[in-house]
């Protein structure tokens, strides 16, 4: 692997040695690297959770995050994406990760630098290590993927996230089912939508998302308080969800919308276990990026031992 840009098109093996590794880091940590490493955080969109728990990943693991903020930065000046990687990687960056309001732009930079680079958001193109962390929470909970019904639930047109979670679970051989309203539903995808009722009580994972205003061009009106009744996750609703299946959300939350306020940190809820598993994932995927000899990971196991 020396990039990553996409879940589309990873094997299962692939996926499954990611999401185990990463497991294995949330329970056991590891060893950082030795070698002087720096890591350019390319965030040209807002984030809480990818940019900062990159940032532990990145410290964790040894390496030197590199601050950067588009706005005071060359970018102002008219320097394109492609100049300001190729600049972090003159001065010694080891890997990028890119978050941008631009579909596809990281696969067209992995197409042009030689340093690694992870897709930390691309528009409403994909969001693979969101996937990844949403990935090692649903294994963690189930300890496999075959056959586990996930409903995916809300803005599924303009979700990265969706996406990339709509590719991987197929993949690994779980069942995804799609629900939410008409004129945000992607029929580019091929899995079944669900009527929300359905939904709630078919899934083994109901996986929430915002709806993305700052994606939405066509401007389809909606009551915030008659969205939540007609398609979100609601205390009725919830009662009744299967006794073991939980609920998921890449977050931020809007509370009161997709899902109801008291829903978030319920005892199903998996929503900050979510995030505190984005950590581990992520120094997963990086340790891999930056360790193409493939001995790190059976060296911190042994060690450990
Ligand atoms: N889930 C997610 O990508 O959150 P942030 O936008 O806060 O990074």
């Amino acid at each position: 692997m020396k990039h990553f840009v996409t879940m589309k098109d990873q094997s299962e093996a692939d996926i499954l040695q990611l999401v185990k590794k990463a497991d294995y880091i949330s329970k056991h940590g590891t060893v950082p690297f030795q070698s002087p490493f720096f890591a350019a955080n390319l965030f040209f969109e807002p984030s809480t959770r990818t940019k900062m728990s990159f940032v532990v990943a990145e410290r964790k693991l040894g390496i030197e995050p590199l601050d950067f903020a588009a706005d005071s930065s060359s970018v102002t000046k008219g320097e394109s994406i492609y100049d300001t990687a190729r600049t972090f990687e003159s001065i010694g960056a080891n890997v990028i990760v890119l978050r941008h309001q631009q579909e596809n732009i990281a696969s067209q930079l992995a197409d042009s630098i030689s340093i690694p680079v992870i897709n930390a958001g691309d528009g409403t193109g994909e969001h693979p290590t969101q996937s990844l962390l949403d990935l090692v929470t649903i294994y963690q909970e189930f300890q496999q993927f075959k056959g586990v019904k996930v409903v995916i639930a809300g803005d599924i047109k303009h979700s990265r996230v969706a996406r990339s979670n709509a590719y991987a679970l197929s993949t690994l051989g779980a069942e995804v089912y799609l629900t939410g309203m008409e004129q945000w539903q992607d029929n580019t995808l091929p899995y079944p939508y669900v009527p929300i009722d359905e939904a709630t009580e078919i899934a083994d994972v109901f996986m929430l998302l915002r709806i993305q205003h700052e994606r939405h061009q066509d401007h389809v009106s909606f009551q915030q308080e008659s969205y939540l009744e007609q398609y979100g996750l609601t205390l009725a609703r919830e009662a009744k969800m299967k006794h073991d299946a939980i609920i998921m959300h890449p977050a931020p939350v809007n509370r009161g919308v997709e899902i109801d306020t008291h829903l978030v940190e319920c005892g199903r809820s998996r929503i900050f276990k979510q995030m505190q598993n984005g950590v581990a994932t992520r120094m997963a995927v990086i340790e891999t990026l930056l360790n193409q000899g493939g001995t790190f990971h059976e060296k911190t196991i042994n060690k450990r031992q």
